[in-house]
C-alpha cells in the first residue's frame, strides 16, 4: 500500500523562491525579505489565533467551572459599552493593551476557575493544552488575551450591525483554526457538480490545505468530544460515495500552519479508536433538507456508523458516531506547512485541491502566493476547490492558469430570517 508519510512519495517541502514567481515585481533580496515578514506575521498570528480559542474556551468550557457559559460576541459588545468613550477609541484603535480598563465581574470569575483547575487524568484535554499555552504567566495574560480577542469581535460584531461586513478585518487576525461538519456540505455539493461536469474524472491524489479542529471554536463551541478534524474524513466519504475514487487508490494528504490541527490527523490512524463524533451545530428543524440528507449519508464510504447519545440541550440536533475503517484512516495524512511561504519539490501533481476558510486570512499578496503554491501542486487538468467570493481571487487564479469554471451560494439553515449560506468556487489548472 502506498504511504504519504509527512511528504508525498519523497517529495520535500520548500520555501518558495523569486524564480517560482516570474511575474512577480520585485528583486530575489526584495522577495526574499517580503517572505521573511510574512513568517514572521504568520508566527504571531498563530499565536494571536491559539489565544482566541484560549479566551473562548475560557468563556464556554462547563469543564472547569459551573458558572454560566459566556457568549463571547456579548461579552465584546458589554465589555467596550461599558468603557468611558475616551478609552474606547484608544482600546479600538489598538493603544490600550492593558487595564485600567475594568474586566467584568463573570469573565474575571471564569479565568479564576481555569487557573485553579488542576489537570486530571481524566480531564477534557484541552485543559492542560491551555495552561501550557499561559505557562505559569497567570491572569495578566488571560486579560490580556481577552482584550485584544474583544476588539476584534467588537469590530467584527459592530460592523454587521450596522450591515457593513468587516472582510478585511480576517486578513490581520490570528489563524483561527475552527471547523464544523458544516462546512463540508459546500464540498460535497461542489464535488458533486464537479462529478456532472467531468463523469470520468478520478480524485485519487487529494490536497487539504488548512483541515483545522474544533479546539474551542467562538460559534458553535462544543467540549463533549476531545478536539477533532473532519475535513479529510468528509471528502474522502464524499470522494468514495460519488465513485470519484476507490478505498486502495485514494491518498487524502493534508497541510496546516498549526502543529496542533497536524498533531491530530498524524496521529489518527495509530489510536486503538478511529472514531470521529459528528454533530450539527443547528437544531434538525432549523436545517435545509438537503442538509440533513448530507448528514444522514455521511461517513457511510469510510466506517461503520454508530448512534450517539447527546445530552439534553443538543438533544435536538443531528449527531452519530463513525468508526474509521483502518485502510481509509492509513491514508489519511498531514504535514505542518505554510501555504503562503511554501510549496513541495518536485509537483506531487494532485488531482484536487480543496481550501475551505482560508483564503479569507489572505491579503492580496498572501493570496498570489498561496495561490500559486496551490497551483504548482496540481496536475494540469486538476481542480481547486474553495468558498471564498473575493472578486480578486478569480483575478489572480486566472492570471495562474487557474480558471474559474462553476460558483455556487448554497443554503445549509434557513434560520430564524437569517439563513446559515456557504458557497464554493470550482477553479481548473489548464491543460489537458
Ligand atoms: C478556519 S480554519 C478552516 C478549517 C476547514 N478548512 C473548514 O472549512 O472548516 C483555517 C485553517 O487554515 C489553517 N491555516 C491558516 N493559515 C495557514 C497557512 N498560511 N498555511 C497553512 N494553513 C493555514 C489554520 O491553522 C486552520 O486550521
Amino acid at each position: 500500500m502506498l504511504c504519504l508519510c509527512g511528504s508525498l512519495h519523497g517529495q520535500t517541502k520548500r520555501r518558495v523562491r523569486a524564480a517560482d514567481l516570474p511575474s512577480w515585481p520585485t528583486t530575489e533580496v526584495e522577495f526574499d525579505r517580503s517572505l521573511a515578514e510574512i513568517e514572521r506575521q504568520a508566527n504571531e498570528r498563530l499565536r494571536d489565533g491559539e489565544n482566541d480559542h484560549l479566551v473562548a474556551y475560557i468563556l464556554q468550557s462547563s469543564q472547569f467551572t459551573s458558572e454560566p457559559k459566556i457568549e463571547p460576541a456579548i461579552s465584546a459588545l458589554e465589555f467596550v459599552r461599558s468603557m468611558p468613550s475616551g478609552q474606547r477609541a484608544g482600546y479600538l484603535a489598538g493603544r490600550l493593551q492593558t487595564p485600567p480598563v475594568r474586566l467584568p465581574g463573570d469573565v474575571l470569575r471564569r479565568m479564576d476557575a481555569f487557573l485553579r483547575t488542576k489537570p486530571r487524568d481524566d480531564a477534557d484535554e484541552r485543559i492542560p493544552y491551555f495552561h501550557g499555552l499561559v505557562a505559569g504567566r497567570g491572569k495578566p495574560y488571560l486579560i490580556a488575551a481577552y482584550m485584544r480577542t474583544m476588539r476584534f469581535l467588537y469590530q467584527k460584531e459592530s460592523g454587521q450591525q450596522l450591515n457593513r461586513p468587516p472582510v478585511d478585518l480576517y486578513q490581520e487576525r490570528g489563524y483561527a483554526s475552527d471547523t464544523q461538519v458544516e462546512a463540508n456540505f459546500a464540498v460535497w455539493t461542489a464535488l458533486s457538480v464537479l462529478h456532472l461536469i467531468e463523469p470520468r474524472l478520478a480524485a485519487n491524489r487529494i490536497l487539504i490545505v488548512g483541515p483545522g479542529l474544533d479546539l474551542a471554536p467562538r460559534t458553535g463551541f462544543l467540549d463533549l468530544f476531545p478536539p477533532q478534524s473532519y475535513q479529510p474524513f468528509a471528502i474522502a466519504d464524499a470522494l468514495l460515495a460519488l465513485g470519484m475514487s476507490a478505498p486502495e487508490r485514494m491518498l487524502v494528504h493534508s497541510l496546516d500552519i498549526n502543529p496542533v490541527v497536524v498533531r491530530f490527523l498524524q496521529g489518527f490512524p495509530g489510536r486503538n479508536k478511529k472514531t470521529i463524533s459528528l454533530v450539527s451545530g443547528l437544531r434538525r428543524v432549523q436545517l435545509s433538507g438537503d442538509f440533513q440528507d448530507y448528514f444522514r449519508n455521511l461517513g457511510r464510504k469510510i466506517g461503520e456508523e454508530t448512534a450517539l447519545d447527546l445530552p439534553a440541550p443538543l438533544a435536538s440536533h443531528l449527531g452519530k458516531s463513525i468508526v474509521v475503517r483502518p485502510d481509509v484512516a492509513h491514508n489519511i495524512t498531514a504535514e505542518q506547512f505554510n501555504i503562503v511561504t511554501e510549496r513541495y519539490d518536485t509537483s506531487p501533481a494532485y488531482d484536487l485541491v480543496v481550501a475551505t476558510n482560508i483564503l479569507v486570512y489572505f491579503n492580496e499578496q498572501e493570496l498570489r502566493l498561496a495561490l500559486a503554491n496551490i497551483s504548482s501542486m496540481l496536475r494540469p487538468g486538476g481542480y481547486l476547490l474553495h468558498n471564498e467570493l473575493r472578486p480578486e481571487i478569480e483575478t489572480i487564479a486566472r492570471e495562474l492558469g487557474l480558471v474559474a469554471v462553476q460558483a455556487r451560494t448554497i443554503q445549509i439553515s434557513a434560520g430564524a430570517g437569517k439563513p446559515l449560506l456557504d458557497s464554493f468556487v470550482i477553479h481548473r489548472r489548464a491543460g489537458p
